[in-house]
């Protein structure tokens, strides 16, 4: 019974994988998860490997008038850090986080020096907490998409966040209502990446 119902867990998740997208965030807009959801949402992309049970991330949200502050006081750092930055970049800026009504920034928590644990292997652990946010947000009707850019890489903003010293943005998860089909790229053939040593 049980190898039963674990292989039709297995077909189903192989389905949403096949399925799995992302949705560019200019694409996403309201309705966000609802609170229930949300924290179905959280409990599930928090279930990772992670060698020694370190915990080593966690997750700021960023959702209504937080949005607009946080994209406007971005705008200002990259003004300041560099004068000629066009005004079409900045303007990047303090629209970028409001499209989505959620955007879950990921943050990784590595201890450097861990007896045990290399640091790469908790990056790794956080990394999965984001890439199942997506997932999660896609099993929920959400679209998603993961980014980056400058923010997640700038000291002044890891400050603005609140982040201590070992910690660091790893990703902005924007998550929304997908206000159009998101398009289809192509994807990795296995049989280039796979190899057999013997
Ligand atoms: C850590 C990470 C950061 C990313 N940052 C950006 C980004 O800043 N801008 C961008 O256009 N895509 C970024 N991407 C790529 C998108 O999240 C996404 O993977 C891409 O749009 C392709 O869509 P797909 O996930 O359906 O393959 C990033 C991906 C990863 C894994």
């Amino acid at each position: 019974m049980l190898g039963f119902f674990a292989a039709g867990i297995t077909v189903d998740l192989l389905d949403l994988l096949n399925a799995r997208r992302s949705t560019p965030s200019r694409l996403l807009g309201e309705p966000g998860p609802a609170p229930a959801e949300l924290q179905r949402l959280l409990q599930s992309a928090v279930r990772v490997p992670d060698h020694g049970r370190l915990d080593p991330f966690r997750l700021i949200a960023l959702e209504g008038a937080a949005r607009v502050r946080f994209g406007e006081t971005l705008a200002r750092i990259h003004a300041r850090m560099d004068p000629a930055t066009p005004d079409a970049a900045l303007d990047k800026d303090r629209k970028r986080y409001l499209d989505a009504p959620l955007i879950l920034v990921v943050v990784a928590r590595i201890d450097e020096h861990h007896a045990k644990v290399p640091a790469q292997e908790q990056l790794l652990s956080a990394g999965c907490v984001g890439y199942n946010l997506l997932l999660g947000a896609q099993a929920l009707g959400y679209g998603a998409q993961m980014l980056t850019g400058w923010a997640a890489y700038d000291r002044e903003v890891a400050d603005l966040l609140g982040l201590t010293e070992n910690e660091r943005v790893l990703a902005f998860v924007h998550i929304g209502t997908a206000r159009e089909r998101a398009p289809e790229r192509n994807r990795p053939a296995v049989a280039n990446l796979l190899s057999h040593w013997s």
